[in-house]
């Protein structure tokens, strides 16, 4: 299986890729800094040697980089079988308060980056052959702020409700093609974006917590499609 993920240098794109290169599938990584993504290739290439690692930067806030990683793929005529929309980014911020053009960027890296490499990708999926009665699977990362407004939410709320809203639309769409789509809404997850937070106590979510439920949905009979992964902490958000 080719299995496409953006944001993988780290995080929970990171550790979705190492879900799949256990398996020994082949990825195609992205996210914007190239060394740091060269480095993931390399220890997941260590790591697996089962799987094999291709991997392109390219900032995905620029709808003419989204196109070119786009054509990178195309270009290489694969199967896509598996595209998970993952790029994202967390600024903190009030309605009332976050700086003049939070929202653009928020909009750009958490909804435009998806929308617009979804649609350069969506021609070929459609046409690709049916194998064992599904076409493709389209993952993308929202999250509880998808369904849920809480304080320091503000732009990166409003991105992450619109991201939901374009899944479910997708949802909609692909049902006839055969292609599965599952909106992936975690609550709190140890990653970058939690700093030098203190988890000793378990308190938030494990990258690795993601991306077993991602690969687990992804190996379902062909009859089902998960619809929504809600994860939370187990003591809830925080
Ligand atoms: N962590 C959480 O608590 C949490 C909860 C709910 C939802 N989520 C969502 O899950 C996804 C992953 O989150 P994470 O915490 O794993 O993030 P992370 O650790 O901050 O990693 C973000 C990844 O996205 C890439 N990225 C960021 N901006 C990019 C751009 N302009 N172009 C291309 N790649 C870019 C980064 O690569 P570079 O370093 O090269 O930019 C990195 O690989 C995000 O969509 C996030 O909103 C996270």
């Amino acid at each position: 299986m080719n299995i496409v993920i953006t944001g993988a240098s780290r995080g929970i794109g990171k550790a979705t890729a190492a879900a799949f290169a256990a398996a020994g599938y082949s990825l195609y990584l992205c996210s914007k800094n190239e060394i740091a993504l060269q480095q993931t290739a390399d220890e997941l290439e260590q790591q697996f040697p089962q799987a094999k690692l291709f991997f392109k930067a390219a900032d995905l806030t620029s709808k003419h980089e989204t196109e070119l990683f786009a054509h990178w793929l195309l270009e290489k005529s694969i199967r896509i079988d598996i595209l998970v929309n993952n790029a994202g980014t967390y600024l903190p911020g009030g309605i009332l308060n976050e700086e003049d053009g939070v929202l653009e960027k928020m909009m750009d890296i958490n909804l435009y980056s998806a929308y617009h490499l979804t649609r350069n990708l969506l021609p070929a999926l459609i046409r690709q052959p049916l194998l064992q009665h599904t076409r493709a699977h389209i993952f993308n990362l929202c999250s509880i702020a998808s369904i849920q407004a809480y304080p320091n939410g503000g732009a990166y709320g409003i991105s992450k409700y619109a991201l939901y809203g374009f899944t479910k639309n997708l949802r909609e769409e692909l049902k006839q093609y055969h292609i599965k789509v599952t909106a992936v809404l975690p609550g709190a997850v140890l990653t970058d974006s939690w700093g030098d937070f203190d988890n000793s106590g378990h308190r938030i979510m494990a990258a690795g917590d993601i991306a077993t439920m991602i690969f687990t949905a992804a190996h379902l009979s062909p009859a089902a499609c998960v619809e929504d992964i809600l994860l939370r902490p187990q003591l809830g958000d925080l």
